[in-house]
């Protein structure tokens, strides 16, 4: 039997150990509850222009799952003015600033901003000039979806319709958004500046300075493909010409039907001379698909394209399909161009080991694309399967 002295140390020990692990728990579960609790939101920021970029990453459950890979899309719908574009409209402005072309709230000259959009560059340019002292002076064609044109006309922007026409035609967009800068400046009753978006590099370099930066940063540098579409070319220029500075992704571009940069990329030829831009009078890309494909090579997909390694081709159907899938399957509502490089992931991902970890550019929401491309995705079954979606062509 244990002496009295030994059996109180013993009992003494004990009591501590049992307190111990009592405040242990408690703590635990304490910091569980403190955790829950704490919010963390971002810091306070002075203006839209400052909610920019730093955009979230999430994961395509249903897609990962699906394919055996790790699939995500990089939110660039969640920028204020809608899209990626908020970043490009930026820099643009900023760098006419920087070069004395553009002056915040001149008394003597209204500062414009001038641009021949498909829309959401035009969206995100009105959006910055309200807030920034300038007015938005946006040409686009008179097919493109109406909720875009109501945006622009709702925030204040002078909307100018053309007729969807080829490069060549002097009343094309992206002319008649040059024509009536030149305009404005001959009058010298403000100060304008065209953006350019197709031809301006500052363009490429914001995605090469932040888009490209958010992405390796977010995958923890581990990414084994990038897939973007391919309007004026920035995106897919500036975040692979990143990427490929730390490693070496398989670079996508994924092209909706109609578009030359499916052969140009993998054949070396941009069209058939019966598509080339300027024979014909017609509409150049015959796509449901708004903001992506073209028949030209423009100075932002210049830059990039020979860091591009496959472009995949993706029809309007399977698109549609996808959106839909996406809708239903994970909640995430997106847009034409979306769907086209969740599609494109679909398809690469058939071809890449287990666990390979994909990222697709999300330039837009669906809210963007209601009257067009929406109108036929919210038709479709919503138990459409992928091999649904890959053999609708
Ligand atoms: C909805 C949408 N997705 C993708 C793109 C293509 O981006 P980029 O012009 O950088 O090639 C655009 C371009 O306007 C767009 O509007």
């Amino acid at each position: 039997m244990p002496n009295s002295k030994s059996f109180t140390v013993q009992h003494v020990f004990t009591i501590i150990s049992c307190l111990t692990a009592v405040y242990t728990s408690y703590r635990l579960y304490k910091d569980s509850r403190t955790k829950s609790n704490t919010v963390n939101p971002p810091t306070t920021k002075n203006g839209i222009e400052e909610l920019i970029g730093n955009t979230p990453l999430v994961k395509i459950k249903s897609l990962s799952r699906e394919t055996e890979c790790e699939i995500f899309a990089k939110l660039e719908l969640c920028n204020p003015a809608g899209s990626a574009k908020d970043r490009v409209a930026l820099n643009i402005i900023l760098t006419a600033e920087s070069k004395g072309l553009l002056t915040r709230n001149d008394p003597n000259k209204q500062g414009w901003v001038f641009e021949g959009t498909s829309g959401s560059t035009g969206i995100s340019i009105a959006m910055i000039c309200n807030a920034l002292g300038y007015k938005a002076h946006i040409s686009l064609p008179d097919d493109t979806s109406l909720e875009k044109l109501a945006l622009l006309e709702s925030l204040g922007a002078v909307v100018n319709l053309v007729k969807p026409a080829s490069i060549v035609d002097p009343n094309q967009y992206v002319n008649a958004a040059r024509k009536a800068c030149d305009e404005l400046n001959a009058s010298g009753k403000g100060q304008g500046v065209f953006a350019d978006q197709f031809e301006n590099e500052a363009n490429w370099k914001i995605h090469f300075n932040t888009t490209g930066p958010e992405i390796w940063q977010q995958t923890d540098g581990n990414i084994d493909a990038f897939i973007a579409g391919c309007g004026t070319g920035g995106t897919i220029t500036g975040v692979s010409k990143y990427l490929k500075t730390k490693s070496n992704p398989y670079v996508v571009l994924a092209d909706p039907q109609g578009s030359g940069f499916y052969n140009r990329i993998n054949y070396g030829v941009m069209y058939d001379h019966v598509e080339k831009e300027g024979t014909r009078r017609r509409h150049q890309v015959d796509t449901i698909v708004e903001g992506i494909g073209l028949n030209r090579i423009t100075q932002n997909f210049k830059q990039g394209e020979e860091l591009i390694d496959e472009s995949i081709r993706v029809t309007d159907k399977q698109a549609i399909g996808m959106a839909k899938y996406l809708s239903v399957n994970d909640g995430l509502f997106i847009g034409s161009s979306t769907a086209i490089n969740a599609v494109a992931a679909v398809k690469l991902a058939s071809r890449l080991p287990k666990g390979s970890r994909i990222v697709i550019i999300a330039c837009d929401s669906g809210s963007r694309h209601l009257s067009k491309f929406w109108k036929e995705a919210k038709i479709v079954d919503n138990k459409i399967s992928i091999d649904e979606i890959l053999n609708s062509q």
